[in-house]
């Protein structure tokens, strides 16, 4: 019997591989198909990797019929938000264009199920919390603008043309693998924990805090941090549940508690055994007071549920990683 095999697109990044490792595990090859343009050769451990642009049919093309995969995970995206209102024609070409071009010599190919990296971001500033997935969709970035696109698009082709897919609505991806192998790895890094550990470690100088004058508990923004190995196999999960049933799905992927940025400085305190140097921000455009997600369909729909996304397990995981790829002994 031959192995069935997934694409990984854009598994060379971050939440990417942390997904092939779960493919692997699933008893599947895990074949990365990225352009390295932010991910990390180094990070495609569990099968091979080919190189290539998903704006390319033709390397798409030549990945699928060497490889035939039985479904495709879709995590190749521009994801910095400042770079994507500096530059949205770029945007809109790698996170939209790109992954119709993906779609299409899929279906050419006879691939019909697609697991899609989409992202809270959508919903923009929630009328109310916690957000559950019929709440008005109205981004506020270029970066969530691409993604509700996406999804609209791929409700479209569904619709015409028989594709299978799980959008994947995701909130703070955190963490790292619990055996230390990959992490995050983001050039420039903007996100909290590897900025936190960063500052605790005296590599980075104060981290920066945007606002502390918010309506929360201690002024700070209110966060849903999920771990990435708990996102990794609601991939595989969502993948199965697709194909399995011959439906589409689209899922608010969180750890379903809300934590603040003070908190998580606390829980990166306790992990390094450091304090955090901070400098007070004013408030960041766009930034949304309190996003955390309703889990009740992805645990309904996939039988998901987070092992992983407390929020010591979160730092703690990330700290093991990056204190060996930092070389602090
Ligand atoms: N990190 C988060 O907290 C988070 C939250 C919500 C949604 N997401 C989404 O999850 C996905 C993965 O995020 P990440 O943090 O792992 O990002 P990442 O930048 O680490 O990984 C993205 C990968 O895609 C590759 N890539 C980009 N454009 C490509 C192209 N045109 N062709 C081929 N490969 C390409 C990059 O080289 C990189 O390896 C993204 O789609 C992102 O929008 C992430």
């Amino acid at each position: 019997m031959t192995t069935e095999r997934i694409l990984i697109v854009g598994g060379a990044g971050y939440i990417g591989s942390h997904a092939a490792k779960a493919v692997r595990l699933s008893g599947r090859e895990p074949v990365v198909f990225d352009d390295l343009s932010c991910g990390h050769e180094h990070a495609v451990r569990w099968g091979p990797l080919v190189k290539g642009d998903i704006r390319n049919a033709g390397a798409v093309r030549a990945a699928i019929r060497e490889y035939r995969p039985s479904a495709v995970m879709q995590f190749a995206a521009r994801i910095e938000v400042g770079e994507g209102e500096k530059d949205p024609a770029h945007f809109y070409d790698n996170n939209v264009a790109g992954t119709l071009n993906l779609v299409r010599v899929m279906l050419e190919e006879g691939v019909r199920n697609l697991v899609f990296s989409s992202t809270c971001a959508i919903y923009g500033d929630p009328e109310r919390l916690p957000l559950t997935e019929d709440l008005p969709k109205r981004p506020v970035s270029v970066y969530g603008r691409t993604k509700l696109m996406t999804e609209q698009m791929l409700e479209d082709v569904s619709r015409a043309h028989g594709l299978r897919f799980a959008a994947l609505r995701y909130f703070n991806a955190a963490g790292a693998d619990p055996d230390g192998e990959i992490g995050e790895e983001h050039e420039p890094e903007t996100h909290l924990v590897p900025n936190a550990l960063k500052a605790a470690a005296g590599l980075g100088g104060a981290m920066k805090l945007f606002g502390t004058d918010y309506p929360t508990p201690d002024g700070t923004c209110i966060r849903d941090f999920v771990h990435v190995t708990d996102l990794a196999e609601a991939h595989i999960l969502a993948a199965e549940t697709i194909a399995a049933r011959d439906t589409n799905l689209q899922l608010n992927l969180g750890a379903g508690q809300g934590r603040t940025v003070m908190e998580v400085l606390r829980a990166v305190e306790r992990a390094t055994g450091k304090p955090v140097p901070v400098e007070i921000a004013g408030r960041r455009a766009g930034d949304a007071v309190a996003l955390y997600a309703d889990t009740t369909n992805v645990t309904r729909e996939l039988g998901w549920t987070p092992r992983l996304s407390d929020i010591d397990t979160v730092v703690s995981t990330a700290w093991a990683f990056h204190r060996k790829a930092w070389k602090l002994g």
